[in-house]
């Protein structure tokens, strides 16, 4: 049976690490989170964020508007944001009900972008120059290095697949290719999928259709990592079929439990790096 890859106790681990360090900062970092519309899985992962902030004596600002709202009124705020000194990240929660995401992003000082979505922080990871990474692919990195950890060092993982869109799937090749992992992406739609991933030492995963990897889907002994979340009556889902795939798989990370809180735990250091960019620039 594979191995469960615990995403809430490496996070709260890493949260600690990051409340110690806070501790001995003479200014403490603050983020700002805008959040539009009602949605209610998007006001319950800012919740997470907020309290994960809080427990790291990390400010939290939020700043709430209706689905409605014109662009221009939210970039104002971005605007106000990107110069006030006591705010060291800016995070838009996405997605966003009508409003232009990638506009929003743009608007964001690449040294506040918290998320690593800004393309100045995307084109400085594709081309190995310091930055912010995204918060999600470096919770599902570190995933990836306890799997390999707990499976032995020793064991050659250096193929991998994503399954997911290419802006999901960019960060996350970058970031493996820097430790000699091949990834390829694979398209959910594929007629080939199964044959393209059942032969990835490592299988990450970020649709949104549950049950869209099966068993035969995996290689024996591979590293799976589930991305996916669909909320069905009040139970959150990956794309994993979970009864299938842990005979199989080497290592797995669960859902919910797994990149979740994994991603709030690297949002915290991306919020204290940038508050070391600012420092610095
Ligand atoms: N919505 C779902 N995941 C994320 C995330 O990591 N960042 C933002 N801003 N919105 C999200």
């Amino acid at each position: 049976m594979a191995i469960l890859l615990d995403g809430r106790a490496i996070g709260a681990r890493i949260r600690e690490k990051v409340k110690e360090r806070v501790a001995r900062m003479a200014i403490k970092p603050g983020l700002a989170v805008l959040l539009v519309g009602d949605d209610p899985a998007s006001h319950l992962y800012v919740s997470l964020k907020r309290k994960a902030c809080e427990e790291a004596n990390i400010r939290f600002e939020l700043f709430l508007y209706p689905a409605n709202e014109p662009e221009a009124v939210i970039l104002a705020k971005v605007d106000e944001l990107n110069r006030r000194e006591d705010i060291t990240g800016i995070l838009v929660q996405l997605p966003l009900p009508s409003q232009d995401a990638n506009r929003m992003i743009a608007h964001i000082h690449p040294n506040k972008d918290v998320d690593g979505f800004h393309k100045e922080n995307v084109r400085a990871l594709s081309e190995g120059r310091p930055g912010i990474v995204s918060a999600l692919a470096l919770g599902i990195l570190k995933l990836i290095d306890e799997g390999r950890g707990a499976l032995g060092r020793g064991t050659q993982k250096n193929r991998a697949a994503i399954v997911g869109s290419s802006l999901f799937a960019e960060p996350i090749r970058y970031l493996l290719a820097e430790q000699n992992v091949f990834a390829e992406r694979v398209d959910p739609d594929d007629a080939e999928l199964a044959t393209k991933t059942n032969v990835s030492d490592i299988l990450i995963v970020g649709v949104g259709r549950p049950g869209l990897i099966t068993g035969i889907c995996v290689k024996p002994g591979a590293i799976v990592i589930d991305v996916g979340t669909t909320k069905i009556d009040e139970q959150v889902i990956g794309d994993v079929d979970a009864l299938s795939v842990e005979p199989i798989a080497g290592a797995m990370s669960p859902v919910p439990g797994g990149v979740g809180p994994m991603t709030v735990a690297m949002l915290l250091l991306n919020i204290l790096k940038a508050a070391e960019l600012q420092k610095t620039s």
